[in-house]
């Protein structure tokens, strides 16, 4: 076998992992080290000047004049909706398919959730529904940017601005994403931003940041993450401990400098795949993920649809082909059991809980190469070629039935597979 052989079959068999921070981390060492060593010297832990640093650079980045250092992305949620006295009787409109923490940040505070269903091509929330379900006992919006991509937000902006309700962004999976060339976190009242170390500017651990463009806000935010307290031991506010701490504001120091190379791989890994899947003739069998012309999508996942319920065995043949791929969400907000109480049916948000069934995420984390990302396109079209001889020889496979159990025509499903 010649040198070039062995090197195609060997890189036609690797694992291709979900998500690599090792390689990001190997390059980084030396420099994180050297950071925390500081910090340790330093004997500076929770906010202090690393922190500080960073709160400058966040509000730089997100084109905000403030940034506020937290525990987490679920915390600054949080603080946001504390910042306007979110309470009992009050409630929240956020999008029905988004991470649990956008929800539970509303119901910790005694408020109750009320749920807009997505826009299944950008899986981002639906204006119109957002517009339907206003009432006088709306006190927030919170648009999510789900996977890299802004909301709708100049949509968004018009609805809040004529009930004059604040608009929170939850920028947990999206920081430097644009919407008409604004940067996500500067175009509502608040941005949430969450650095847990899957996110495109990850830490070594938990950590979060508020932006804002409110100097009253700013300052009533650094007041609630440290118990109301100013000064020392006295209480203006009842606020919680939510503290964004030394060793990880460090890590981040050192990371923000490569956070625009590291989108722009991701964002040359999502223009790879869509024209892989071109060539592989998957563009109708698949549903591709869709960047807006407004948007600048940051590509925190690639996350595809498979319909007509083969979304599951299809993860099933990648894991076994040592792929990594991940589920975000398998349920919308309304059919988790801790919010049955709200009273929600699965139909009532149908494209929410249709897209849950479908959605597979794809590796595309900035050092994925290109011979990883034809492998992955590769087993795909493995995948189909199977379906479609199984379905050859046993015709009942043709008729396939969809995930809420409605049995589709036998054309439609040979268009599927085609
Ligand atoms: C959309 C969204 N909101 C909020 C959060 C919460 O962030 P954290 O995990 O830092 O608490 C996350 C993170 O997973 C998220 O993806």
């Amino acid at each position: 076998m010649s040198g070039n052989q062995t090197d195609r079959s060997q890189s036609e068999s690797q694992p291709v992992p979900f998500l690599d921070l090792g390689s990001q981390h190997g390059v980084l060492r030396e420099e994180v080290l050297a950071a925390l060593g500081r910090v340790w010297d330093s004997g500076a832990f929770v906010l202090g000047p690393e922190v500080t640093r960073l709160e400058e650079q966040i509000a730089q980045y997100c084109q905000t004049k403030y940034a506020i250092g937290c525990a987490s992305g679920s915390d600054a949620l949080l603080l946001a909706l504390m910042a306007y006295d979110v309470g009992p009787g009050d409630e929240v409109i956020l999008p029905s398919f988004t991470f649990f923490a956008t929800a539970s940040a509303v119901t910790r505070l005694g408020a109750r959730p009320v749920f807009a269903d997505i826009e299944p091509d950008t899986f981002n929330i639906d204006p119109l529904q957002v517009q339907r379900l206003i009432t006088e006992r709306t006190r927030a919006i919170i648009p999510v940017h789900l996977f890299g991509q802004c909301a709708r937000m100049d949509h968004l902006l018009q609805i809040a601005q004529a009930h004059h309700i604040p608009l929170i962004e939850d920028l947990a999976q999206s920081i430097g994403a644009e919407w008409n060339g604004r940067r996500a976190g500067s175009i509502g009242q608040i941005g949430c931003i969450s650095f847990y170390p899957t996110k495109n500017l990850g830490g070594a651990g938990d950590g979060g940041m508020l932006t804002t463009n409110d100097e009253r806000l700013a300052d009533k935010l650094r007041l609630l993450r440290v118990h109301g307290m100013k000064p020392r031991y006295f209480h203006r506010i009842v606020g919680i401990n939510s503290r964004l701490d030394s060793f990880q504001a460090a890590v981040l120091n050192v990371k923000m400098p490569y956070l625009d190379r590291w989108t722009a791989q991701r964002q040359a890994n999502a223009q790879r795949y869509e024209e892989l899947f071109a060539v592989a003739g998957l563009t109708d069998t698949l549903k591709l993920p869709v960047a807006l012309p407004q948007a600048r999508h940051v590509w925190n996942q690639y996350v595809i649809r498979v319909p007509y319920g083969q979304r599951d065995p299809l993860r099933e043949y990648l894991t076994q082909a040592h792929i990594g791929t991940e589920i975000y969400y398998p349920l919308g907000l309304h059919e988790q059991e801790c919010f049955a109480y709200l009273g929600y049916r699965p139909k009532d948000l149908p494209n929410t809980a249709q897209v849950a069934r479908e959605v597979l995420a794809l590796p595309i984390f900035p050092e994925l190469s290109p011979a990883q990302q034809q492998r992955v396109v590769a087993c795909i079209a493995e995948f189909f070629r199977g379906q479609r001889r199984q379905a050859v020889l046993v015709p009942n496979l043709l008729l396939r039935t969809t995930p809420v159990g409605h049995a589709i025509p036998d054309a439609q499903c040979r268009a599927v597979q085609q």
